[in-house]
């Protein structure tokens, strides 16, 4: 198997096999809500639901960007992923479809509508490929194959670094993904992929003509780790833990709110985080590394670690007094007074 094609059976070892990957650092563990004990609402009448691409999700979850490429077992898993984020009415993201321009028949592991027919789906390239020749043509495929609803377009330049061989030319990208969002027909999302986007980064996009955007934070698995796991090289370990936090992350998008929709991740492992999350002014919420066992057994296996998350959500809203989504998001006042920002 070539480099490309085995690469991605690695990372899905790797974060399968190593604890240490997930670094449980996001920084949402302190951030402090306040507790209703006259919440002065009906359990049953709390509404979960929120809005994400013009889709109704039934609460805010996103299966972020994992896999898809060579063989039956990433095929597999993506089918689970899909099928899963139907029954619960979730958004679902592939990983990066960069192998499908260089092995077309790997396409079949990322059409994914067939099992996820009423869900957002968001396919994915990284952003650096636009510096190595990826035309506009070759995107617009990327997204007809899974008929997507948005692409991401992820930022990884640490991990391209500590990748034997990897991508590292990210000079003039603004520009060429402004080129981008401009040229297709639905929306770029710019991501991490777990060192957080920083102000600097939220405007550059912004610019671009990009408003929506996927913090990826620091805290949950680690790029550097897992490349230096494959690659042997230390470096990679001394980088393990680089970048912003979620909560950093949040905190650097919070002035741009208004002109921009953000979706956290990167270390989110709880419905209690994700509610964290939508008061610090979420949208949605992104989860990855948490998912992946499940979606190697089963579809069932995933739906239960979703309807889980999904639990612990409906109990934090309902413990916070708020009826809806909106009552939720960006509302500071939830917020006990030393966790606010
Ligand atoms: C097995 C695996 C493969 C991933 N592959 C991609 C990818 O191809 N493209 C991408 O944008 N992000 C990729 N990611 C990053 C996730 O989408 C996410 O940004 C990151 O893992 C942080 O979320 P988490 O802490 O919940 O795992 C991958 C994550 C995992 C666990």
């Amino acid at each position: 198997m070539s480099d490309i094609r085995q690469r991605k059976h690695d990372h899905v070892e790797l974060v399968l096999n190593d604890p240490q990957v997930d670094r449980h650092a996001s920084g949402l563990d302190a951030i402090r809500l306040t507790h209703r004990a006259l919440p002065e609402l009906d359990y049953d009448e709390v509404d979960t639901c929120c809005t994400l691409l013009e889709h109704t999700l039934s609460f805010p979850f996103l299966i972020s960007s994992m896999t898809g490429g060579e063989g039956a077992a990433l095929h597999r898993i993506n089918r689970h992923l899909a099928e899963a984020a139907e029954a619960c009415g979730v958004a679902m993201a592939v990983g990066s479809q960069r192998i499908m321009l260089e092995h077309p028949e790997t396409a079949e592991s990322f059409a994914l509508r067939r099992y996820a027919p009423s869900v957002p789906l968001i396919a994915n390239l990284g952003a650096v490929q636009l510096n190595e020749g990826v035309t506009l043509a070759q995107i617009e495929d990327l997204i007809d194959v899974l008929d997507a609803d948005a692409l991401y377009l992820h930022l990884n330049p640490l991990q391209e670094v500590i990748q034997p061989g990897g991508d590292r030319n990210f000079a003039g990208l603004a520009e060429r993904i402004a080129e981008v969002a401009d040229g297709i027909d639905v929306p770029v999302i710019l991501k991490e992929v777990g060192c957080g986007l920083s102000a600097e980064d939220i405007e550059l996009g912004l610019r671009a003509g990009v408003d929506h955007f996927d913090l990826a934070g620091r805290g949950g698995t680690s790029w550097s780790r897992i490349e230096a796991l494959r690659a042997d090289d230390p470096l990679g370990f001394e980088f393990q833990d680089w970048g912003l936090t979620l909560v950093e992350s949040l905190r650097q998008a919070a002035p741009y709110r208004n002109r921009a929709t953000f979706i956290a991740s990167g270390g989110v492992r709880s419905g209690v985080d994700m509610v964290k999350c939508v008061i610090m002014g979420a949208s949605a919420c992104g989860v990855a590394g948490p998912l992946l066992r499940a979606a190697t057994e089963s579809t069932e296996a995933v739906i239960e670690v979703i309807e889980h998350f999904r639990r612990a959500y409906h109990t934090a809203q309902f413990l916070l007094g708020a009826a809806t989504f909106e009552a939720l998001f960006d509302n500071r006042q939830l917020l006990l007074q030393q966790s606010r920002f």
